[in-house]
């Protein structure tokens, strides 16, 4: 069974990305066995004073994750034209333990409009090497209902597709 590890960059209670990173587990199947990380506000704020061979257990316990994991989902709203702090401090925390290097991720944006915290996070996973299957949802939350059924039938089916493209990179590790 492989193993995913899953970031919601919204910390929000009802959040439209927890819906999305539903659906992709769904449309993944049995074979995958997923942990979502439990939230992002447990992380401190990345300080590279901190950045250490003892550095905070519960960014230890991220990065283990991470490492661990045979990929990883990102799902996460754009906010104010760009990523939400919280995510881009979890991903900052990463970049010296080369925790995504080579590691399959998918990466969805899935906001209102959403294209410049797309670019950002394309640009960021690509600088930490990680293997990277994207795709941007704008107009999000009119895409999915409730029960994390993906409503808009061009957004399943690019999905289907990021989705194979990340299955791909999962196999080829
Ligand atoms: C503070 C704040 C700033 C936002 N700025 C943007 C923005 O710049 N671009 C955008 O597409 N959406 C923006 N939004 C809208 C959210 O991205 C949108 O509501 C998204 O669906 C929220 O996802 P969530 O339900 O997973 O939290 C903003 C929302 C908030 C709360």
């Amino acid at each position: 069974m492989k193993k995913i590890f899953a970031i919601c960059g919204s910390t929000k209670l009802a959040s439209t990305n927890q819906l999305y990173i539903t659906a992709i587990t769904d449309l993944l199947g049995t074979a995958y066995t997923l942990i979502n990380l439990s939230s992002l506000a447990d992380i401190p704020h990345f300080n590279p004073d901190l950045d250490t061979k003892e550095c905070p257990p519960v960014v230890e316990s991220l990065r283990d994750q991470i490492k661990l994991a045979d990929g990883v989902i990102i799902s996460t709203p754009e906010y104010a034209m760009g990523l939400p702090g919280s995510l881009k401090n979890v991903l900052d925390w990463t970049v010296s333990s080369a925790s995504f290097s080579q590691k399959p991720v998918l990466a969805l944006v899935a906001s209102s409009q959403g294209e410049k915290a797309y670019q950002s996070i394309i640009d960021i996973l690509t600088v930490i090497e990680a293997c990277v299957s994207a795709q941007l949802i704008p107009f999000a939350k009119a895409k999915i209902n409730a029960d994390a059924v993906i409503v808009d039938t061009e957004t399943l089916a690019e999905l289907k597709s990021t989705i194979q493209s990340f299955v791909g990179h999962m196999e080829n590790e």
